[in-house]
């Protein structure tokens, strides 16, 4: 099955929407397989936003991203790269549509709330850089047969 790495950022622990965020990967039929509450030193982020090095606003990005706890999660299910981008909305919140994460919890660029990996190959990437092997779960979901056809 297609995992995804989903991460609740600073401004949407401490403003309290990570749990909305779980309860909607949940409720679409997404099965959480791997989740912590952890801080972002600044060689992890170098990693996980390597292409955006020599952007402008990468400095304020790094600030951002470290200035408080990150809700860590890997997701698995069918599309879920994919459906995951779509459920949090476009990178800048002006325009993502009301109904996405993004759309409905954010305003400015700077603080949009949560990333989702953009391809199945850089989800591969940012779990294994995330989370060691044994912090994620494999297990069967009883509900699998409700969801799936
Ligand atoms: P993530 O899911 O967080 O990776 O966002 P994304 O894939 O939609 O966008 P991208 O990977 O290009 O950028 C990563 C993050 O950098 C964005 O989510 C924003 O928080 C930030 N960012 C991107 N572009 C800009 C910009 O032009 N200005 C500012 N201030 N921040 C930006
Ligand atoms: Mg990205």
């Amino acid at each position: 099955q297609e995992r995804t790495f989903i991460a609740v950022k600073p401004d949407g622990v401490q403003r309290g929407i990570f749990p909305e965020v779980l309860k909607r990967f949940t409720q679409r039929g997404f099965k959480l397989v791997g989740i912590k509450l952890c801080t972002a030193n600044e060689s992890l982020l170098r990693k996980h936003y390597v292409d955006l090095q020599e952007k402008p606003f990468f400095n304020s990005l790094l600030s951002y991203m470290t200035s408080g706890p990150i809700l860590a999660t890997v997701w698995e299910g069918k599309d879920v790269v994919k459906q995951g981008r779509a459920m949090l909305g476009a990178t800048n919140p002006l325009n993502s549509a009301p109904g996405t994460i993004r759309g409905d919890f954010a305003i400015d660029m700077g603080r949009n709330v949560i990333h989702g990996s953009d391809s199945v190959e850089n989800a591969k990437k940012e779990i294994s850089l995330w989370f060691k092997p044994e912090e994620l779960v494999d297990y069967k979901s009883t509900l699998a047969s409700w969801i799936y056809e």
